[in-house]
């Protein structure tokens, strides 16, 4: 008897050992606790034995079955807990995974050169004024001293839809709108997109932008035209800079100049960048010539005026070293993201 109740109890304790869940546990349980289990039946064939017998074995019997609880409430308590910690590990949202990083954009350099000459002029009082890009011929040319058949559009060629509707070369359709529409005195700069039939390369492009500005008033003279773009320039560029006019033409201003800025590289020492000068030329300006004023209502013989025509690209490039304007267009986000401080 003692031999059996000694293999039974190895047998538990080795099943118990090797248990791997809390299910085999309850398996153990029924094997020897059971109805029909181990312990159970020698519970059962006690009758078999003689009364002096009885008592010794059933305490036998007794005490290995309340071992056998305890090793199973014990076994069963660990590894339930071995389990829930299993589950927590497995369950566990781990937060200090880094995140994915969001890829932000920067605003495109014209954009922020553009941004920035209509922040200087609205700051001098000028608003700002939009006009269609397909333009008719009249708006384009004709209002503004260039009528069909002047040699001047030569310079200004560009895409045709049919003989009187065109895109605009320049922003100067949007002043002729204007001036048709509003009384003296205007104040207004026109920024946007330009088309002109010239071939690609470093300078040159058949889209581009331009801001164009236009002053009407009475007594506005070539002095104001001067202040006006060297505040612009200085603003733009920083302290020390000043604006060069040399003698130009173009049909709708009279006098005309092309104006050079002092090249904000060298401070006007001349370099690499101004090809020696100091000066580098960034726009086209006048006086607004009195058939222009006319042929927009407005007396020439009372009211004067001043033009200017700045083209974003190359102020944006001269400001950035862009060596090519082609860059700008390209949308090469290796060229666009050294613009900003977030990640393209
Ligand atoms: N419209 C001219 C151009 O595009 C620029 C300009 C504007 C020149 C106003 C003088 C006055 O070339």
């Amino acid at each position: 008897m003692q031999e059996k109740l000694n293999e039974i109890r190895q047998s538990v304790r080795a099943k118990l050992d090797a248990a791997a869940g809390s299910a085999s546990i309850e398996d153990i349980r029924v094997s020897v606790l059971g109805r029909k289990g181990e312990l159970t039946a020698l519970l059962k064939g006690m009758g078999k034995l003689s009364p002096e017998e009885r008592p010794i074995v059933g305490q036998k019997v007794n005490a290995l079955r309340a071992e056998i609880e305890g090793w199973l409430e014990r076994k069963s308590a660990e590894l339930a807990e071995k389990e829930k910690e299993q589950r927590l590990a497995a369950e566990t949202l781990d937060i200090s995974i880094p995140g994915e990083a969001v890829a932000m954009g920067n605003e495109h350099p014209l954009s922020a050169t553009l941004e920035k000459i209509i922040s200087i002029f609205t700051g001098m009082g000028f608003s700002v004024a939009e006009g269609p890009e397909v333009e008719l011929d009249k708006y384009n040319f004709e209002l503004l001293n260039l009528p069909k058949n002047h040699p001047a559009r030569d310079a200004q060629d560009t895409f045709y839809f049919n003989e009187n509707i065109l895109l605009r070369t320049h922003t100067s359709p949007v002043q002729a709108r204007t001036m048709l529409s509003q009384k003296p005195p205007i104040r207004i700069i026109c920024p946007g997109r330009v088309y002109r039939a010239d071939e690609v390369d470093a300078t040159h492009s058949p889209v581009f932008s331009q801001c164009e500005g236009l002053v009407i008033d009475e007594g506005i003279t070539m002095g104001d035209l001067k202040g006006t773009l060297d505040t612009f320039a200085r603003e733009l560029y920083g302290e020390g800079i000043s604006t060069r006019f040399r003698p130009s033409f173009f049909p709708f201003t009279e006098p005309s100049a092309e104006v050079d800025v002092t090249c904000a590289a060298c401070k006007g020492k001349g370099c690499r960048i101004c090809k020696g000068t100091g000066w580098i030329e960034i726009l086209g300006a006048g006086m607004v010539n009195p058939n222009v004023l006319e042929m927009c209502g407005i007396d020439p013989t009372k009211y004067t005026g001043f033009a200017f025509g700045i083209g974003i690209e190359r102020v944006t490039n001269l400001k950035y070293n862009v060596p090519d304007m082609r860059l700008l267009f390209e949308n090469d986000l290796r060229f666009l993201s050294q613009f900003g401080k977030g990640r393209v």
